[in-house]
């Protein structure tokens, strides 16, 4: 049923979500506000657009690599590595 309370596991760590959310939205309420920084510059980077245009929210999601996060649905016990330095 949507809305459930789930976990993910991101960067090692058991974090909950509600099933029927995005990956970046179940971030976000977790409190991370940045997952990634651009190759120039080093600029913090999260979800932006929050419809699969910006690419800005990319992670490596069960072992697939620049997924947008915005667009992958959570599931239980999906793992999300998130590449770089975060900002929580
Ligand atoms: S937030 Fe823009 S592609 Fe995901």
């Amino acid at each position: 049923m949507s809305g459930d309370r789930i976990q993910l596991i991101v960067n090692q760590e058991p974090t909950p979500a509600r099933a029927g959310q995005s990956v970046a939205a179940a971030l976000l309420e977790a409190g991370y506000v940045a997952w990634r920084r651009t190759r120039h510059g080093g600029r913090p980077r999260g979800a932006f657009c929050g419809i699969g245009v910006c690419f800005d929210c990319l992670a490596t999601i069960d072992d697939v690599a620049a997924r947008r996060t915005c667009l992958v649905e959570v599931a239980e016990g999906m793992r999300v590595q998130l590449d770089g330095e975060v900002e929580r």
